[in-house]
């Protein structure tokens, strides 16, 4: 006899990722607020999505647009109050949509109380929160680099010790290793949920545990701490054992491997529901940094996600994104943003929701907004992009050349306020806007796109997650690449008991001759339907059908 254990609801639900200060401003101050969100709620119920996830809203100094908190249990007055933030979630609540929190515990702001107490003495209560090392030779303890540039140690001057800072000098390391801070840290995310939040996305959770040997001397960068998972299963004890199933973690895991995550996700080991992986978005990087860009192979990405599909068949769960905060515009990146903006913003839609796993929804790019087109270094404000410009320039490099990189990788690029309409603030703001809004915001915008009947990308957009939460197959489908080594078609299928989804794609702007049959009856496409030429595929062209 088979025991059936019902999937969990995540499996069929699409999230839904806000940046706050770039999604709706309500007071004209230039940035997006809760008020915003609050009047953006029939619109993301009418995309149908079961969950938002808000960047990072918590009272924070700014020094990376709120990744870097100064405290955890008040809303930074730039987006609202807890008042607003009640309503917000009472709101959502009654339109069937979950709120999850970004949980940014790697660090705190160097503004945080505990970081004040912490760094006021050698022998305060909290000063093994963080992570203090003695400088070796005059030099700091070991060789790592931030991930925003400079060394990842800054010296303090009041005590003579060096801190840890794995991002930026103003984002401090919590030492993981003392229980009192998880102690706190749990406490915290209790509160949050006591409050009715329905879950967490942790932001570089695998950053939390360091090797302590590798800390002073000659570890040249940071390799994850087995501890990792130790922390994980208590974070789970303590949290969130004992609650409701309707919850959802998801962990931000740079440089998990494919192992890595069935460790993280295996439903019997209770650390998290899914990661965030960064090997496909990674493919395009030069061996340098990550703004030496590479041209994208398709072969290459269809490899990568056609290991981890395979990789986390019988176990695990993978978050599927083309896009986010930290990323460029898929569209730009991965599409082609100018003539076939409309069949690659829905074609990457298709590919990326037919996968197994669930789908993540970055802000704007249900209506295919591209990058920003910045040409200068005033209008960035991506601490990233500005500290790699200062340092390449101070190191002699052309500033047109590293502008050409910022206008491609720049995280700017994805964080341009959302285009709601036509008008001089975009639907966005009635004041000045913190970051500019990008010029093709007069034609690409969200009442441009409801308007545009077959070619609204919004609409494909919204029948994709309509057809996740309604069939099985794109649920829990078995997946299976086909055509891996064809250089322009992205083509698999999914099949769960009698039933076979057939995905195929043209990744290019020519037409494409078919190596397979691609009969069937169809589902969803994105050239007008009846329309089909038999054994082609039209360029940016996407065609899903039910196999007979
Ligand atoms: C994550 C966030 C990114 C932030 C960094 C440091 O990668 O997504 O925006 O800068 O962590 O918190």
């Amino acid at each position: 006899m088979s025991i059936d254990i019902a999937p969990a609801w995540w499996t069929s639900a699409v999230v839904y990722q806000i940046y706050p200060r770039s999604f709706a401003d309500s007071t004209g101050d230039g940035i997006g607020d809760l008020g915003g969100i609050r009047g953006k709620l029939d619109y993301l119920q009418e995309l149908g999505v079961d969950v938002v996830w808000l960047s990072p809203i918590y009272r924070s100094p700014q020094a990376d647009n709120g990744y870097d908190i100064s405290d955890y249990r008040d809303i930074d007055p730039l987006f609202g109050s807890l008042a607003e933030f009640d309503l917000l979630l009472a709101e959502a609540h009654a339109r069937g949509i979950k709120i999850v929190m970004d949980l940014v515990v790697n660090h705190t702001s160097d503004e945080h109380a505990w970081f004040e107490e912490s760094r006021g003495s050698l022998t305060n209560p909290k000063r093994d929160w963080y992570v203090w090392r003695d400088g070796v030779d005059g030099r700091e303890p070991n060789l790592w680099r931030s991930m925003f540039g400079g060394p990842a140690w800054k010296l303090d001057a009041a005590t003579g010790q060096y801190y840890l800072h794995l991002f930026a000098v103003k984002q401090p390391d919590l030492n993981w290793e003392n229980r009192e801070v998880r102690s706190a840290v749990y406490e915290m995310m209790n509160w949050w949920l006591d409050r009715g939040v329905d879950g967490f996305r942790m932001d570089v959770i695998n950053l939390i545990a360091k090797v302590q040997s590798d800390l002073v001397g000659d570890s040249p960068g940071f390799v994850m701490g087995d501890q990792v998972h130790d922390y994980l299963q208590e974070m789970n004890r303590e949290v969130f054992a004992g609650r409701d199933a309707d919850l959802i973690t998801v962990g931000e895991t740079p440089g998990a491997t494919v192992d890595d995550a069935i460790r993280f996700t295996s439903s019997d080991r209770l650390e998290l529901d899914m990661v965030f992986q960064f090997e496909h978005v990674g493919l395009d990087h030069g061996p340098r940094t990550k703004f030496d860009n590479v041209p994208l192979k398709l072969v290459d990405l269809k490899r990568s996600l056609g290991r981890w599909q395979s990789g986390l068949a019988e176990s695990g769960w993978n978050s599927l994104y083309f896009g986010n905060h930290d990323q460029p515009r898929s569209v730009s990146r991965f599409g082609d943003d100018g003539q076939f903006r409309f069949e690659s913003a829905t074609l990457l839609a298709a590919i990326l929701h037919l996968h197994r796993g669930t789908p993540y929804v970055y802000q704007g790019d249900e209506i295919g907004m591209t990058n920003a087109g910045f040409t200068t270094i005033e209008q960035y404000q991506d601490i990233e992009s500005l500290n790699y410009y200062n340092e390449e320039v101070a190191a002699g490099a052309s500033p047109a050349d590293v502008l050409a990189s910022l206008a491609f990788r720049s995280r700017d690029n994805a964080r341009t306020p959302v285009q709601w309409d036509a008008s001089p603030g975009a639907g966005f703001t009635t004041g000045t806007p913190w970051l500019a809004i990008t010029p093709n915001h007069t034609t690409i915008n969200v009442a441009a796109d409801r308007a545009a009947g077959l070619r609204s990308i919004f609409e494909f957009y919204r029948r994709l997650i309509a057809l996740r939460h309604e069939s099985p197959v794109v649920a829990l489908g078995d997946f299976e690449m086909l055509e891996p080594e064809h250089p322009t078609l992205y083509a698999f299928t999914r099949s769960l008991g009698a039933e076979t989804l057939l995905v195929v794609g043209n990744f290019s702007s020519e037409g494409l001759e078919l190596p397979l049959s691609a009969d069937g009856e169809p589902v969803i496409g994105n050239y007008p339907q009846g329309e089909d030429v038999a054994g082609e595929l039209r360029p940016w062209e996407v065609r899903v059908v039910w196999r007979g």
